[in-house]
């Protein structure tokens, strides 16, 4: 049998196809009470018997089971995805955000209903606001890119209400993430990409040309996607600030620095932090996120209500004077925001320094095993990431970055984020986060010498990877565009 008839026999296999008469997965209790009267619209009743499959609660946990570990996961193996920060989330998060007291609260309930909640938000926003050196937080934003977008609106704001129409020019450095250019687009800015010095970061010269009167801000993230730190930026918020504009930090990369430097110290006006990668919350599959946002007392004035303050121990809601339009209704998803909170205060101060340091050690112990096996363009030690570059394999072996990354899948593992920066050819970007043990990295490192081998040696084998997984190499970009999500009877690929 194939691998993808395989693949497919699992699907077909569907509780429907598994069902046997006479059996099931539970029993009602009969009904002794009175008879209970309905008044639904004739329209909304059922008019025939439901079909549901007949199947033993042990068939449902191992078939469901079975589907969930079809996919990698952060609890099967190592998830080096750069950029991503996938670490490992705590179950106690999960523990704390299901308690009735939480999950079972209505936005619309009255403040004195929510006292608890709005308390832990207001002790939330408080952290973040320590953490990055801010004297305000907004937590609605559901992303790392609706931060990003929040972040952008309250510039634009800002320089509307000093009469500075004219400032819609945004510096973005030629490493950032592609959900820079495209925020500032989507708050009616223009992006001006700014070319990277040799070393990979921001060049002062080039900066230096690139401001002028129409010049609303910067975003830069700090560290960089080369996992570099922009050691010039005092200098370059002092050059920004001159120039009229406001420094935005994309910090999605906060998981470096965490206790070590602060962003509104470096001269930043504005941060949005990941909740769902520096915090521990869940990550990826398309689940909820979170993106608050951190500002100077300056920018305040320009986020949007609600806003929780505290007087006399009582939590109560309000607004800031120049008041933007909400980006999510009510607090964002507070559930992220409440496992955040219980891994800020699980780590506690000391906690999350180490958070950092144990990230970047990680990082720089793969990097330093792997030198000489994968070439890497930025060769000083590196923060929480590094991007190496499969070029040489390429030229060599005519092995591919995205061979590489699907072979690793055969080992076990999740690849690295390829092909991106786009500054890097075949670039791969491996971030394995404080939560891999030693034993972990050093069966990455062997994986990645190992692949080697193998390019050299037979890469054909690269070629067709991954061979193990329940399906093989797809088209990623039909995959994304046409998904084929739902079980729609059996399939035709034999
Ligand atoms: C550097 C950087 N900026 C922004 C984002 C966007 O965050 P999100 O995916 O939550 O929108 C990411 C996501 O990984 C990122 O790595």
């Amino acid at each position: 049998m194939t691998r993808e008839s395989r693949w497919c026999s699992e699907l077909q296999e569907s509780l429907f196809t598994k069902s046997r008469e006479g059996v099931s997965g539970y029993k009602l209790p009969s009904w002794t009470g009175a008879p209970v009267t309905v008044n639904l619209p004739e329209g909304s009743l059922r008019q025939n018997e439901c079909d549901l499959p007949s199947i033993s609660e042990p068939e449902v946990m191992r078939h469901f089971t079975a589907l969930s570990t079809l996919n990698h996961h952060i609890e099967r193996g190592m998830y080096p995805l750069g950029s991503c920060t996938m670490k490992y989330n705590p179950r106690m998060n999960e523990r704390v955000a299901a308690l009735p007291g939480f999950s079972s609260l209505h936005p619309e309930q009255d403040v004195e209903d929510i006292q608890g909640m709005l308390e832990a938000l207001y002790i939330l926003q408080d952290m973040l606001c320590e953490i990055t050196g801010f004297s305000d937080c907004c937590l609605q934003p559901a992303a790392g890119a609706h931060g990003e977008f929040l972040g952008m609106q309250v510039i634009r704001a800002f320089h509307l209400a000093n009469g500075n129409d004219n400032r819609d020019e945004v510096l973005i450095p030629d490493s950032a993430h592609g959900t820079n250019p495209a925020s500032v687009v989507v708050t009616g800015m223009k992006p001006v990409t700014i070319k990277s010095g040799a070393d990979g970061r921001i060049d002062l010269e080039v900066l230096r040309a690139a401001c002028n009167e129409n010049t609303a801000g910067i975003m830069i993230t700090n560290p960089s996607t080369l996992g570099l730190f922009e050691k010039d930026i005092v200098e370059i918020s002092k050059i920004i600030h001159e120039a009229g504009g406001r420094l935005y930090m994309d910090g999605a990369n906060m998981n470096a620095i965490m206790g070590k430097s602060r962003p509104a110290d470096m001269g930043f006006d504005v941060i949005h932090l990941n909740l769902h990668k520096t915090f521990s919350t869940p990550h990826g599959g398309g689940g909820p996120g979170s993106g608050p946002i951190c500002v100077t007392e300056e920018l305040a004035p320009f986020l949007p209500a609600p806003i929780i303050v505290e007087e006399d121990g009582q939590f109560e809601l309000t607004s800031y004077q120049e008041q933007r339009p909400s980006v999510h209704p009510y607090f964002g998803n507070v559930g992220i925001c409440i496992r955040a909170l219980t891994y800020i205060l699980r780590c506690g101060g000391n906690g999350l320094t180490r958070v950092s340091e144990i990230a970047v050690l990680n990082a720089n112990y793969i990097k330093a095993e792997l030198s000489g096996v994968l070439d890497i363009d930025h060769s000083e030690d590196c923060l929480h990431e590094f991007v190496a570059t499969g070029k040489q394999w390429k030229e060599k072996f005519g092995v591919r970055t995205l061979d590489v990354a699907k072979r690793l899948l055969d080992y076990g593992m999740h690849a690295p984020t390829v092909y991106f920066p786009l500054i890097v050819d075949e670039a791969l970007m491996i971030e394995p986060t404080e939560t891999e043990s030693l034993e972990s990295l050093k069966l990455f490192i062997a994986a990645i010498k190992s692949i080697r081998e193998e390019a050299e040696n037979n890469p054909e084998l690269l070629h067709n990877a991954p061979v193990s997984t329940p399906v093989g190499r797809m088209d990623e970009t039909k995959a994304a565009r046409q998904p084929d999500l739902s079980w729609m009877g059996p399939c035709n690929c034999g």
